[in-house]
């Protein structure tokens, strides 16, 4: 039967572009190490765990953020989506205690992961933990505050145990646990991580490899295989659940604010207009420049595109795979006359597009600035997509 679903995966990634090959095509096992860190402890165990992981060459490795730093050692770190979570392998964690808990960073990003929760999307995926601690008050606390987000999501809790003791200099404090690496950052007079800390990291990420390497192909539904598949072939998937798989939700039926239709096909085409509405409200309303900034922008347009796919759900009955090929899309900003950054947040939407429709999301795009735009919303997006 798992023959079969890889078998039906290759197939179904072959008849299906040059990117979805691209998403099937990984020879190597990829792994998450997915972080916050503020002064720069966790980071320091990160590269350990993923030099720990890609050790022996065959696990890939990929840090990340969950939320961008201006510091200098960490900007340059990308910063994860939620919905990417779904594509890995396995992903080892990996943050500052604060308060005997996850950091605040850390437990925001993991409460936007409701909509990966209900489509199961990592389930069984193998996951471990990694934390900087400063005097280590709480730190075992943390863990398993940590360990219990993760349990909930159903993902493979893989321990450290007690490794490394032979090497340890029992001198100097050690902030190690039995449930994963860590390091007492405050305590004063010698380099943290230490070394003993450092290497126990990087144990950590080396038998999180083999875990990964171990399980990849053979678990059932929802781990990587099932998303790589879901994320390929689209037909008979609703835009719902592609959409949870991405971590957001399909907003309701947006209802028209006058004598028009939310949308209209002609032929194949279907032509939609919406705007940056949310829960009944124009989401931060005014003008980019002035009264909304570009991040509150960037929302908005992420808003509006769902509203679009909201309205082509229902002019497909749901059905992703009878969405041929996103068109063309047009965003309107409310935006002083000197704005030029109009591309950039349109991003957003095109991004949300490709994201869903993969090659079928690449389309046409136009963007200008307006004076004003209905209901004081920062932007309107004209979509046109053909279907089936
Ligand atoms: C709000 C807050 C709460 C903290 N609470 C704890 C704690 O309960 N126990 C502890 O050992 N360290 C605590 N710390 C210290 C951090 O865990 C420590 O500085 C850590 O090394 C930071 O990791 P980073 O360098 O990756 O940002 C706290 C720090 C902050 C900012």
């Amino acid at each position: 039967m798992k023959k079969l679903t890889q078998l039906a995966a290759i197939l179904l990634a072959a008849f299906s572009g040059p990117t979805a090959m691209a998403q099937v095509a990984h020879t190597k096992p990829q792994v998450l190490v997915l972080i916050y860190s503020d002064t720069g402890g966790t980071y320091a165990l990160a590269r350990e765990v993923a030099a720990g992981i890609t050790g022996d060459g065959s696990v890939d490795a990929t840090i990340k953020q969950v939320k961008g730093s201006p510091k200098s050692d960490l900007k340059d770190v990308p910063v994860a989506t939620v919905a990417e979570l779904a594509r890995y392998d396995g992903i080892a964690f990996g943050s500052p205690v604060y308060f005997g808990n996850i950091s605040t960073p850390m437990s925001e990003f993991l409460s936007q992961t409701g909509d990966l929760w209900s489509a199961h999307a990592l389930e069984g995926k193998p996951a471990t933990v990694f934390m900087s601690a400063g005097s280590g008050a709480g730190k075992e606390l943390a863990f398993q505050s940590f360990w219990g987000s993760l349990a909930v999501h159903g993902m493979l809790l893989m321990p450290n145990g007690i490794r490394g003791v032979e090497g340890l200099d029992k001198t100097v404090p050690q902030g190690n646990s039995v449930l994963g690496a860590s390091t007492l950052a405050s305590l004063k007079n010698v380099e943290r991580p230490t070394l003993g800390e450092r290497q126990i990291a990087r144990d950590q990420g080396r038998a999180f490899a083999r875990v990964v390497s171990a399980l990849r192909g053979a678990l059932p539904a929802s781990s990587s295989e099932v998303a790589a598949v879901t994320e390929v072939p689209k037909a008979a998937i609703t835009i719902r659940e592609a959409l949870a798989r991405m971590g957001l939700a399909l907003p309701p039926l947006p209802k028209p604010a006058g004598n028009y239709s939310p949308f209209v096909r002609t032929g194949n085409l279907v032509f939609i207009n919406q705007y940056a509405l949310k829960d009944g409200k124009i989401l931060h309303p005014g003008k980019i420049g002035v009264d909304v900034t570009d991040a509150q922008a960037k929302e908005s347009v992420q808003a509006t595109m769902l509203n679009v796919l909201s309205v082509l759900n229902e002019a497909v009955g749901g059905d992703l795979g009878r969405v041929k090929q996103a068109v063309q899309l047009t965003g309107v900003f409310n935006t002083i006359d000197t704005y030029a950054d109009h591309a950039r947040l349109m991003n957003t939407a095109s991004d949300l597009a490709a994201d869903l429709l993969g090659e079928r999301g690449h389309h046409a795009r136009m963007t200008l600035g307006a004076n004003s735009v209905p209901g004081q919303s920062p932007v309107e997006i004209q979509a046109i997509f053909e279907v089936e």
